[in-house]
């Protein structure tokens, strides 16, 4: 009898536990319970708030509309399906940007301190409906319900970033709006747009205006950016773009709608051949420059210091620079209502600076013991301008070197060594690493991704820990993710490479990180990638795709090891050319490269689904990542 009775005491446990719907929510909330039941939506929604609440109501009921359902907004206290409330600081644990979500079969609540928080506690609510609710027109036989749920949710940390280079590839005020809406949904919070390059200027400076009629524009190239033909004298300067300062304006009050504060990048001193080719006189040698199209211009011997084959930098012997400076952030800082702007200071090529006169000059009077100084001198002149404006500065970590500017705060991407020194020196610093937060690197093997130099898988970019040990917490304002476009050329490419990563950094910058956990969300990157299809948008699958591994014994045979990111698919395998499924060996431990095998092709499945794409690898190649040299 009691056998009995705890195996129906199981099975009721079990019949609760399968009746939920699995609830994916991304970035993971710090407090989730899920309870039995769940809330329909009938005939119609009723979205109740007071005035305050205006603009989030409204634009979470244009993103209802694919329920085919009226949906109507009422006062805060009639009756309704989704009700908002604003409760002004009424709970302290949640803070700025977190908010409380209940839903039970009598309906949904959504409660916060501040807008920003009933904001999140819409997206998280759009997560909690079924996935059609990304598609792009109403649809039909749905039931829209909504699990029954208890979310008490905030942010880990306030800096929530997202870097999108416009200037590699132009992309204009529609694309950087869909970016926006895609950042909002997972909760980031900083735009930061990195708004100069050497291949284009993309903002418009009134008092400059060659930046713009002359450093927006390059020739167009397609390939292997990097690679590109040196252009003709004649071939026309017609690609690329800016935008207007009314455009920006559009996209920082688009920006704000979604609680998204949006920071300009003006990178100086490198990176500005854009700006050079416009007013060539602002570099140590003048002359007559081009926007680069993709060309090689910069060189970057594997272990020693890059250099450039054209001058690049801005000057810092020449008052010019600095009057050039101020005119471009006291613009910028009207344009951008967000606290900090960004003055770039990365890989500054100096070698034109080590020949220059004026630069041996200005050392001499400035008692400059080397060009890490001088680069110094330069960026603490910059951070004066960029005060007097009103704005703080923060800039790459290579604005440590040689002395740090008295107020910067440093954005750390060699690592996260710059960032450390940086908090130990008591400044603030966002941590955006290459090692975890390149969102432009491939996210897996170079047979199939489209080339980059470097690779950051899912997984890695899922480990990223904004806060090293040893450091305190409170100088890190948190992180971000780089997205650099050299090898972008289009918006579905673009969100390839963003997404999923981007939900990996997400989660690392608001969860807690005692939420986070591999197995879990990798399951829930599938349950958002449904809602990608359905959204039409493009996204990585990569994660599906074996890592491998090539080694030779000393009688130069290869052996193969492969390894997979999600655990619970498996990998397939031919030598003999054909295209292997789910009936061919299966991968389960090194594998010996038949001596005389043509190709090896890999794939993925689970079960008898197809998951990853197809891997090919030539023989040339196996023996290359080996080490097998042919014999002469
Ligand atoms: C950078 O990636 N050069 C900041």
């Amino acid at each position: 009898m009691r056998a009995r009775i705890t195996f129906s005491f199981l099975a009721f446990i079990l019949s609760i536990a399968c009746s939920f719907s699995q609830v994916s929510i991304i970035p993971e909330p710090v407090s989730l319970q899920q309870k039995e039941g769940k809330y329909t939506f009938q005939s119609s929604i009723k979205i109740g708030s007071d005035a305050s609440s205006k603009g989030i109501t409204e634009w979470l009921k244009e993103k209802l509309t694919p329920t085919g359902l009226p949906v109507s907004i009422v006062a805060a206290n009639e009756k309704a399906d989704i009700s908002f409330s604003l409760n002004k600081n009424a709970n302290p644990t949640i803070g700025k940007e977190g908010y409380q979500l209940i839903s039970s079969a009598n309906g949904i609540s959504i409660s916060a301190n501040q807008p920003a928080g009933l904001f999140y506690g819409a997206q998280t609510l759009l997560q909690l409906l079924p996935s059609a609710i990304e598609s792009k027109s109403p649809v039909k036989n749905i039931s829209w319900s909504v699990p029954a749920v208890e979310i008490s949710d905030y942010p880990r940390f306030g800096w929530r970033g997202l870097m999108l280079d416009v200037s590699r590839h132009f992309f204009g005020v529609k694309e950087v709006k869909e970016f926006i809406d895609d950042m909002a949904a997972y909760k980031y919070n900083l735009l930061h747009m990195h708004l100069t390059d050497d291949q284009g200027w993309r903002i418009e400076i009134k008092s400059l205006p060659k930046l713009t009629s002359v450093g927006a524009w390059r020739v167009e190239k397609t390939g292997t950016f990097g690679t590109f033909s040196k252009p003709e004298p004649d071939e026309p300067r017609t690609y690329g773009g800016f935008f207007t300062q009314d455009d920006i304006k559009e996209i920082v009050r688009y920006a704000k709608d979604r609680f998204i504060n949006v920071m300009p990048e003006i990178d100086m001193p490198g990176h500005s051949l854009a700006a050079i080719a416009a007013y060539p006189d602002l570099t140590c040698t003048p002359g007559t420059y081009q926007v680069n199209s993709g060309e090689q211009f910069m060189v970057w011997p594997p272990n020693g210091h890059f250099y450039g084959l054209l001058d690049n930098t801005l000057c810092p012997a020449n008052e010019k620079t600095f009057e050039f400076v101020d005119k471009v952030f006291t613009e910028i800082a009207q344009l951008f209502p967000f606290e900090y702007i960004h003055m770039g200071g990365d890989e500054t090529a100096r070698n034109f600076w080590e020949k220059s006169d004026l630069i041996k000059a200005l050392m001499k009077k400035e008692n400059l013991k080397n060009l890490d100084e001088v680069q110094s001198y330069f960026v603490k002149r910059v951070e004066k301008i960029i005060n007097s404006k009103g704005k703080k500065m923060i800039g790459w970590d290579e604005i440590l070197d040689g002395g740090l500017a008295p107020n910067a705060a440093v954005m750390s991407w060699r690592g996260m060594k710059g960032g450390i020194e940086a908090a130990k020196l008591g400044h603030e610093v966002v941590m955006s690493p290459t090692t975890f937060a390149y969102i432009d690197y491939m996210q897996g093997d170079a047979m199939l991704e489209p080339p980059v130099y470097a690779t950051l898988r899912l997984s890695k970019a899922y480990e990223f820990e904004p806060v090293p040990e040893g450091v305190d917490p409170k100088f890190i304002k948190g992180g971000q993710a780089n997205l650099w476009t050299e090898q972008i050329y289009n918006m579905r490419h673009l969100r390839y490479m963003t997404w999923p990563r981007g939900f990996a950094i997400s989660e690392s910058l608001w969860s807690p990180k005692s939420k986070k956990n591999w197995n879990n969300f990798y399951k829930k990157v599938e349950s958002h990638f449904a809602r990608f299809d359905a959204a039409q948008k493009k996204y990585a699958p990569s994660m599906y795709d074996p890592e491998f591994k090539f080694t030779k014994n000393d009688k130069n045979e290869i052996t193969v090891e492969m390894k997979t990111e999600v655990p619970d698919i498996t990998v397939h395998y031919s030598f003999d050319n054909s295209f292997p499924d789910n009936f061919y060996p299966q991968y389960t431990g090194p594998v010996k490269v038949p001596k005389d095998a043509a190709t090896m092709k890999v794939v993925t499945y689970r079960g008898d689904k197809p998951m990853g794409r197809l891997v090919v690898f030539p023989s040339a190649e196996m023996k290359k990542r080996a080490g097998v040299k042919d014999k002469m």
